[in-house]
């Protein structure tokens, strides 16, 4: 494979992608839980926000998965490498809208923050543009949906 970009650059790249890929799958998870165990006033709404968000997390997986396989690596997939790799903390279950909006904000913001830490890194580091601006993407994804998330809360 011969793309212009080392393979230790590559798998530089893949590895820190393999970090979001379990973030991603995290905090996927976490909100089709909370579109389950949702108890609140305005129920239908929310629910299907919840509903909305993971569909979207849904896709940012498959992209970030498939982005390590165009790089030549084997995508993570198993819950445990998920467990062990992702920064987000599991809490208790809830039905609480605050705590599971607050929740959900928190982790939207860690994700920002790697991916910045990703976009800088993939560009300055290991010269790869196209990484930079596919977290650039990502990261733009995050800042939309925390801000509609924020909007939940008084
Ligand atoms: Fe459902």
């Amino acid at each position: 494979m011969n793309i212009g970009i080392t393979e230790d650059n590559r798998k530089a790249i893949s590895d820190k992608l393999q970090q979001l890929l379990a973030d991603e799958f995290v905090l996927h998870t976490k909100t089709r839980n909370y579109h389950w165990n949702l108890v609140a006033a305005n129920f239908t709404e929310l629910h299907s926000f919840y509903e909305k968000q993971y569909d979207e997390l849904a896709d940012i997986v498959d992209e970030v998965a498939e982005r390590i396989r165009m790089y030549g690596f084997i995508s993570n997939g198993r819950l445990s490498d998920f467990q062990k790799l992702t920064q987000l903390p599991e809490q208790d279950y809830t039905t609480d809208a605050r705590e599971q909006l607050s929740n959900l904000i928190n982790d939207h913001e860690a994700i920002i923050r790697y991916l910045r830490e990703c976009i800088e890194e993939f560009e300055d580091k290991h010269g790869d543009a196209g990484a930079a601006d596919f977290v650039t993407g990502l990261a733009e994804q995050h800042l939309k949906m925390s801000w509609m998330l924020r909007s939940h809360v008084e």
